[in-house]
């Protein structure tokens, strides 16, 4: 029987570990769960809502540690989780993603002599400006199985000299949560109560620092909207970052001027998110997750960035990468509703989490 301590800090984390988590306990002779969160996100519509949407059990373990300074989120969080790994004594640690919270917990399970293993592990954007770039390149550094959801992921790990047989390509398990919720979704009422018909309608979702900490790149993505809000309505949900840099810059009153034809709400729980975007005839994001979902779901997906350290979602799926430029974004946008194409990455299969717990037992022997 493995002891496994599931760590989950940031939004992002939860729709990761709840298949994991799920299968674990459906496979109770082999392994004991416990779930770890460590309050980097901490907003009801950040955190409680998915914990509900996804059936994740509460966590036996709440680090409380909320915002602050990427050296104060990673210092409170390898504070608080240090002693729990103490006193627990877990066969292995499982971390997932490349939020502050997963390279805090692996370093002190490497420091600790606690088995890690990195869920997501491999992706790489080469732009070491990205937190996330810099939490991905150290995680995997010390975990001890790196599990991968494509095969480019595995190949940046060996040209990072990482011994081959600390690597497994599982694949895709954020997919295992989508495929696994997609019938719950439908009986979200998020389109009815925004009053969006059929598929016509797009959906913005926007938080990295580097579109939203400075006017610049986040005027030029509001003027693309604008454009694009003349031929099909937008619902930009707007994480807790978004908004307040919206108010700071003074851009509100330019947000609500383009109502009713692009919409602010709150950021939406997983369930009528799901809802909310399978039915979009076009999706744009800076988000990592919302590449790989809607390549599943083969919806067209612009990614507002310079990089993306998921290109299997371009050459596999559905993704532009177009970065902030308003005239790139509105005429890629305009192709891209004209012209959607469809594929699907290898082991995006609903099948991952499987793959991981058998990974995690083939590697303790
Ligand atoms: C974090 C992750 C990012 C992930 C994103 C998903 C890191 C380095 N970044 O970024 O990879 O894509 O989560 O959302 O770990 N805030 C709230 N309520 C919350 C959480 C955050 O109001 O529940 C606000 C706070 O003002 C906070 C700011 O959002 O200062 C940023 O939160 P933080 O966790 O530092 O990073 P994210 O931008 O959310």
């Amino acid at each position: 029987m493995l002891k496994v301590i599931n760590v989950v800090g940031a939004r992002p984390n939860f729709m990761k570990v709840a298949p994991v988590v799920e299968a674990m306990r459906r496979r109770a002779r082999e392994f004991a769960p416990l779930v770890v969160h460590t309050g980097q996100h901490y907003d009801a519509r950040m955190s409680e809502a998915f914990f509900r949407d996804l059936a994740l059990p509460e966590p036996d373990a709440y680090l409380g540690i909320g915002s602050g300074s990427h050296a104060e989120q990673t210092a409170a969080v390898m504070q608080r989780f240090e002693p729990i790994v103490l006193a627990e004594k877990p066969d292995w640690v499982l971390v997932v993603g490349d939020v502050n919270s997963t390279l805090a917990c692996a370093l002190v399970c490497a420091k600790l002599g606690v088995r890690v293993a990195h869920i997501e592990a491999g992706l790489r954007s080469r732009d070491r400006t990205m937190p996330e770039e810099i939490n991905r390149l150290v995680t995997d550094q010390l975990s001890d199985l790196l599990l991968t959801p494509s095969p480019d992921a595995d190949e940046n790990l060996l040209a990072e000299n990482i011994p081959r047989e600390r690597i497994r390509f599982v694949g895709n398990v954020m997919i295992d949560s989508l495929y696994a919720q997609l019938e719950r979704a439908n009986r979200s009422q998020i389109r009815e109560g925004l009053g969006v018909k059929g598929t016509d309608y797009a959906v913005v979702t926007l938080h990295r620092p580097s579109n939203v900490d400075d006017s610049a790149p986040l005027e030029r993505i509001l003027s693309a909207l604008e454009r694009i809000s003349e031929r099909l309505p937008v619902i930009f949900p707007a994480h807790p970052r978004t908004r307040r840099r919206l108010e700071e810059f003074n851009l509100m009153e330019r947000v609500a001027a383009l109502a009713p034809r692009l919409r602010l709400i709150e950021p939406l729980g997983y369930l009528d998110f799901l809802r909310l975007f399978s039915g979009a005839k076009l999706v744009l994001t800076d988000s990592g997750g919302i590449q790989e979902e809607t390549t599943a779901l083969s919806i067209p997906c612009l990614t507002l960035r310079e990089n993306t350290e998921r290109p299997i979602t371009i050459t596999h799926g559905t993704n532009h990468l177009v970065g902030t430029n308003t005239a790139t974004i509105t005429a890629v946008a305009f192709d891209a509703l004209d012209h959607p194409r469809e594929s699907l990455p290898p082991l995006w299969d609903g099948q991952a989490a499987d793959r991981i717990l058998n990974a995690l037992l083939e590697k303790q022997e």
